[in-house]
């Protein structure tokens, strides 16, 4: 029995490559959430930049609680099985300045990883709505092969190296993943999906979550590290990371410098981008 989704939604999953909303968060701790994202913004004198844009809950207690919280892990239970890993984390926000979006793509193309029993769990500390720009989903791409992408490096593109799919997407048949604050979406790494701009007067901030099952690997050669959230990992394919004892505690800091360095190596392997974009953003990842 599934735990959170039903058994039709999980079905679904399969068959469309997604599935939302999943209320997951009150609206009240979706707005606690987004306080301690802002204070922490605030602490380092704007919005997070380089490094700390790539697996944060390996530095704020808060966060590390959030890829471990049980809805979020049960309804990626339902669709991964009961031992799974916490592979990444980014935030995808929005400032309400119209430009940023994100292109057609596939999450899988630059990750390096061995299968695709990789889930994305995409929680709105805001509501995500056609105007503040929500993820859309074209259902069934994730039963295609791996297709082709071209590196943009558009600066307002908020994915690493600006890639879009080099092939259209029936735009028509997209749906709009609409989420209310607290809502979670699901969807699968070979999905193809997009955004638009923000066109509202607040900020839309989405956590992405991916998480894998313990069984698939990274193949592109570079060491990879991730955590174990649930259940048991007898495969030990990956580093494991341990949570951070306090936030911004020294020896947290040192591994996440360490492992969000080494993973650059694949993140733009075949580019001639080094680690830093002239934004200083690094590794957003998509
Ligand atoms: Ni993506």
């Amino acid at each position: 029995m599934p735990k959170v989704l039903t058994a039709d939604q999980v079905r679904h999953y399969h068959e469309d490559g997604f599935h939302f909303p999943v209320s997951a968060l009150s609206e009240a701790e979706a707005a606690e959430c987004r306080r301690k994202l802002e204070d922490f913004e605030a602490s380092q004198g704007g919005a997070i930049t380089g490094r700390q844009k790539t697996k944060l809950y390996l530095l704020l207690t808060w966060l590390n609680d959030l890829v471990r919280h049980p809805t979020i892990l049960d309804a990626v239970e339902d669709v991964l099985g009961p031992d799974i890993l916490c592979w990444q984390s980014s935030f995808f926000t929005k400032e309400p300045d119209k430009k940023g979006f994100v292109s057609w793509h596939q999450d899988a193309t630059y990750w390096g990883l061995s299968s695709p029993d990789v889930c994305t769990a995409w929680v709105a500390f805001t509501p995500s709505t056609l105007e503040s720009g929500a993820m859309k989903a074209a259902p069934g791409t994730h039963k295609l092969e791996q297709l082709p992408h071209k590196d943009t490096f558009d600066p307002d593109n908020l994915l690493t190296r600006g890639q879009e799919l080099g092939v259209d997407v029936d735009e028509d048949a997209a749906v709009d993943m609409v989420l209310k604050a607290g809502e979670i979406s699901l969807h699968h790494v070979m999905l193809a999906h997009a955004s638009a701009p923000n066109v509202t007067d607040d900020r839309r901030i989405g956590f992405a979550i991916r998480y894998i099952a313990p069984h698939v690997s990274q193949i592109t050669g570079v060491p990879d590290s991730a955590m174990l959230v649930r259940g048991e990992d007898r495969y030990n394919n990956f580093e494991m990371e341990t949570p951070p004892l306090s936030d911004l505690h020294p020896d947290a800091i040192a591994l996440h410098d360490r492992i969000t360095a080494t993973r650059e190596a694949f993140i733009y392997q075949g580019t001639d981008k080094g680690a830093h974009r002239g934004d200083g953003g690094v590794v957003i990842d998509s």
